[in-house]
């Protein structure tokens, strides 16, 4: 096991006071309300008292803690801590496999936008993250030794819980199309992979790092090939709010005849851009979710319950908030875009997700340089952070090319990148 060059690389900026666009957070605050629901759930303790807080004035609060006039020269903190309730549930234990509101607030989202509604008694886990979602599904459906289908370029963490549930990964590599400014998938490589001693694919669409929307015939494509060889799909979707120029993303579940094979891996980390509350979902058929649920009480035990409610209130919120989320990407996308191009960077831009993986094999000062240097210089010189390419393959040279960038920071921030690119490169 080797530690996450993401997470590297995000130290590295920091000790060089470099723009962060190597690791997938943003440094913009979260929807108000996802906030709320998170404080509201830890001061209330109840849900009565939730309520209560909910709509309170000043001075209902004045009258309530009985203060004298110079009340409103207290600081916040000797306010909220009076308004504490001395009863509590939220901050306790709950379900392990996640709060009633909540496993019933993903169901009603998923209908909205997949229209289909998983049972929130039999289909639906809470958990830590895409991160932990993933790992409980893999141990409870793959035995060691099976293989695991992952498209490279991979977020890394695919390969190394595969790693560590002795699972063997088969890779197939997704193509850049430059003339046309897309990547594709190789139909011939995946059926290959899908070979004997496959168990599952796994899919995440919007892509990291190419920004991919795996589109309707691409996804019919992987549905055929799990049904004729009895595979299982385990689909990443966190992107899935983020998709540009007019494309929608599709849920594999939602496909004719999949709902008993995929299992879809989901969280708030992107679409509440909170990716430090750690709380997400998998959606799993009933036959392997007691598995699933087990696992991960074992592990973990349950995602922070103040947290599962702020994300119950996110989920909970108008189709319009989650329809409008790639429009400030896209103006992000375009500043990237063009500043990386104005430095001889070669860039398909991305369909969908927030990330940029572009060919850094024409600018001068980088071309001779295998992609760490080239990530080690950009960071110590020009101070921008990026992800070596390499990072996202396992087999083959297609990732020597290539530079990640997340476009996920603020657009002064990625200003700031574009013109210290500018400064350095151009
Ligand atoms: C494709 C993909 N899956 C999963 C994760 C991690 O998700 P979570 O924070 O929900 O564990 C990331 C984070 O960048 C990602 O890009």
């Amino acid at each position: 096991m080797k530690e996450s060059v993401i997470r590297l690389m995000t130290r590295l900026a920091v000790q060089h006071q470099a723009v962060n666009l190597s690791q997938g957070f943003t440094d913009e605050a979260p929807l108000f309300e996802l906030v709320w629901g998170g404080i509201a759930a830890e001061l209330g303790g109840t849900e009565e008292r939730i309520g209560q807080l909910e709509n309170m004035t000043l001075r209902q609060i004045q009258a309530e803690i009985g203060a004298d006039p110079t009340f409103l020269d207290w600081p916040l903190r000797r306010i909220l801590g009076r308004l504490q309730n001395p009863r509590d549930r939220y901050n306790q234990y709950s379900f392990p496999f996640g709060l009633p509101e909540l496993r019933q607030a993903i169901a009603g989202y998923t209908e909205r936008f997949y229209g289909f509604r998983p049972d929130p008694d039999t289909e639906i886990t809470v958990v830590l993250g895409a991160t932990e979602g993933l790992s409980s599904l893999l141990r409870a459906t793959c035995a060691p030794g099976d293989a695991l289908v992952v498209f490279q370029p991979f977020h890394e963490m695919y390969p190394s819980q595969a790693d560590i549930f002795g699972l063997v990964p088969r890779y197939t590599t997704l193509r850049e199309d430059r003339e046309a400014g897309v990547w594709h998938l190789d139909r011939d490589e995946l059926q290959q992979a899908a070979g004997p001693g496959a168990r599952a694919i796994i899919l995440n669409t919007p892509h990291n790092p190419t920004g991919k929307v795996f589109s309707a015939d691409d996804l019919n494509f992987i549905a055929d090939l799990a049904r004729e060889r009895d595979l299982f799909v385990f689909t990443d979707e966190i992107y899935e709010h983020i998709v540009y120029d007019g494309r929608r993303h599709f849920c594999l579940a939602a496909f004719e005849g999949m709902r008993d094979r995929t299992f879809v891996v989901n969280s708030i980390s992107k679409t509440g851009s909170a990716t430090g509350w750690r709380v997400g979902w998998v959606i799993s058929p009933p036959a392997y979710t007691t598995r699933i649920r087990a696992i991960h009480d074992t592990m973990v035990i349950q995602a922070p319950t103040p947290l599962q409610k702020g994300t119950t209130r996110l989920l909970n919120q108008p189709d319009g908030v989650f329809r409008s989320m790639w429009e400030s990407y896209a103006a992000k996308r375009q500043v990237l875009v063009d500043g990386l191009r104005q430095v001889g960077f070669r860039v398909s831009p991305p369909e969908g997700s927030y990330y940029l993986f572009a060919d850094y094999r024409k600018v001068p000062a980088l071309s001779a340089m295998a992609p760490m240097d080239a990530a080690m210089w950009l960071i110590e010189k020009v101070g921008v952070a990026s992800v070596p390419g390499d990072n996202f393959y396992r087999v083959g040279h297609d990732g020597d090319n290539y530079l990640r960038f997340a476009f996920c920071r603020s657009l002064e921030s990625l200003q700031e990148a574009a013109a210290r690119l500018a400064r350095h490169l151009g």
